[in-house]
Parts: structure tokens; sequence; C-alpha cells
């Protein structure tokens, strides 16, 4: 039985080995999915201890996104890009491969609910790891605009710097924001302690997408604000099924089922 695990600190309300298990069972892959709480400083030994033990692959959760990127042998593209690694995978030849399947998460989770990002408007706030780790799908996926806004405004002009040879991104402030946006995707942590970014009441053009990062039992603050204006309301659950979806399809090269694995998910919240 190959032996794989989440790594974050703390993990005890980690989703993915509920979701890594109905992954298995769908697709009779006999593995083993456990959480593991890494000593905040000594994340490539926990790593290490792991591989020893016959581990083959990790995800990677808060704080550890950037250690897991430091100790890859091999990134993917869009790792290096991101700058962080949620996905370890173990190779042949005993070296680590590191991947970030986020980003492609949050594009999934939008396609699965049929929202059209090509020629979209879009507003993403924040200017974080979480932000970083899904801006080249979302510009791979060619919107008209891409506007990064922040509390701190330096951090997001300087990634929409970063990232502006893959497509329309510009990067601002809250006030400099200015409407209509048919796609507006919540990455800040605004949300964990209650707050609402300062958004203009016409933010949102006529059909629009709201979507926020987090989820939980309840609506976030920011989407029961985006609800109340109009725009369609959509939490992080999928997105969180689906880079764990693309994560085990790098592992077992099989693709789950992600929609019955979402339901009962949602319903068990
Ligand atoms: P993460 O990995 O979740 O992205 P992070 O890198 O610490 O965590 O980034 C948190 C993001 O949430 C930042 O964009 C932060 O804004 P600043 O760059 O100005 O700090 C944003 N954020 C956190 N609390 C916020 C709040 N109460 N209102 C608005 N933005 C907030």
């Amino acid at each position: 039985t190959d032996r794989y695990c989440v790594f974050g600190h703390p993990v005890g309300h980690s989703r993915s080995p509920q979701i890594h298990a109905a992954f298995a069972e769908q697709s009779g892959e006999a593995i083993t999915y456990t959480a593991i709480e890494a000593p905040l400083d000594d994340f490539a030994g926990a790593w290490r201890a792991f591989v020893a033990a016959g581990g083959c692959g990790a995800n990677v959760t808060v704080p550890f996104k950037e250690d897991a990127f430091r100790l890859c042998d091999t990134l993917s593209a869009r790792a290096r890009r991101a700058g962080a690694v949620n996905t370890l995978i173990l190779g042949d030849n005993g070296q680590t491969y590191g991947d970030t399947t986020d980003g492609v998460g949050l594009v999934r989770d939008l396609a699965q609910h049929g929202v059209n990002l090509a020629g979209a408007r879009i507003l993403v706030l924040g200017a974080g790891g979480a932000v970083r780790g899904v801006l080249e799908p979302l510009l791979t996926a060619q919107p008209a605009s891409l506007l990064v806004a922040n509390r701190t405004a330096e951090k997001a002009v300087s990634l929409a710097a970063d990232f502006s040879d893959l497509g329309a991104i510009r990067g601002g402030g809250f006030e400099a924001v200015e409407g209509p946006f048919e796609v507006v995707i919540n990455g800040t942590s605004a949300s964990l302690a209650g707050d609402l970014p300062p958004l203009p009441d016409d933010l949102f053009a006529a059909t629009a997408t709201a979507y926020d990062m987090m989820y939980g039992a309840e609506p976030t603050v920011f989407l029961r604000w985006a609800l109340e204006r109009g725009a369609r309301p959509i939490d992080g659950l999928g997105m969180l099924v689906e880079q764990a979806a693309e994560a085990f399809f790098q592992w077992r090269h099989k693709r789950p089922d992600t929609a019955p694995v979402l339901a009962s998910l949602r319903a068990s919240l």
C-alpha cells in the first residue's frame, strides 16, 4: 500500500484525508492518506522521515508551501511561477518533484460552475501566496483584463508585474477598483476575521460571479455581500476538491470524479 499524507501546522482540521480516501475508493487504488503535523522549524526533516517510512507523495498546506518549494529537486513550471508547492511527488530516483495544483483547482471549479473566464473582466482581491498561486491559470484562460487589488497596493503592483508576460494584468489598491467585473475572486484572508475589503457598491456586471477561496458551513462575509448585490456566490470547497483531484492524478495517473466527493464533503460541513 502506497502512503500519502497532508502536511500542515495545525493540520487536524484538514479535509484532505476524507477527500483522498473517497478518490482511492472510487478508483480502486490501494493507498493510505493521513494528516501529519510537521514541526514549524523542520519541514524538510518531516518530509524525509515520511519518505524513509515508505511515503510516496504528499500535499502541503499552511504554513509550509514555501518550505516545500525550497526542498524540491525539480519543480513544475507552474510551481516555479507560483513560488509555492502544494504537491510533493517522490520520483523513482529518490528525487523530490514539486507541483502546485491550487490554480488549476480554482479554474476547474469555475468551469464546473459554468463560469466563463475567456473575455471576462476579472478582479482578484489580495496579493499573498494564495493569489500568486492562481494567477497563471487565470491568465491562461484569456480574460479581457485581470486587476489584482490589495490592502497594501505595492504588493499587488509588484505581483502583477511578475505575471505581465502572460496577459493583461494590473495591480493596485482597493481605492483604484472600478467595476464592473464579471468575475470577482476573494483571495484575501480577510474572511477569516469576518472582514470585508472596502469595495464599491457597483462592483459587479449584470451577470457576475463572486468566488471566495475560503469556505465554511456558512457563507463568508464577502459572499453574503456579493449576493446582496446580485452576484452569484461560490465558495472555495470545490477548489479544494479539484486541487486534490489534480494531485491524485499526478500520483496515481487516474482522474477522480469530483462531483460526488464534493457533494458528500458539502453535506459533512
Ligand atoms: P495567503 O497565503 O492566504 O495568501 P498571505 O500571503 O499572508 O496569506 O496573504 C494574505 C492576504 O490577505 C494579503 O493580500 C493581505 O493583505 P496585505 O498584503 O495588505 O497584508 C490580505 N488581508 C489579510 N487580512 C485582511 C483584511 N482584514 N482586509 C483586507 N485584506 C486582508
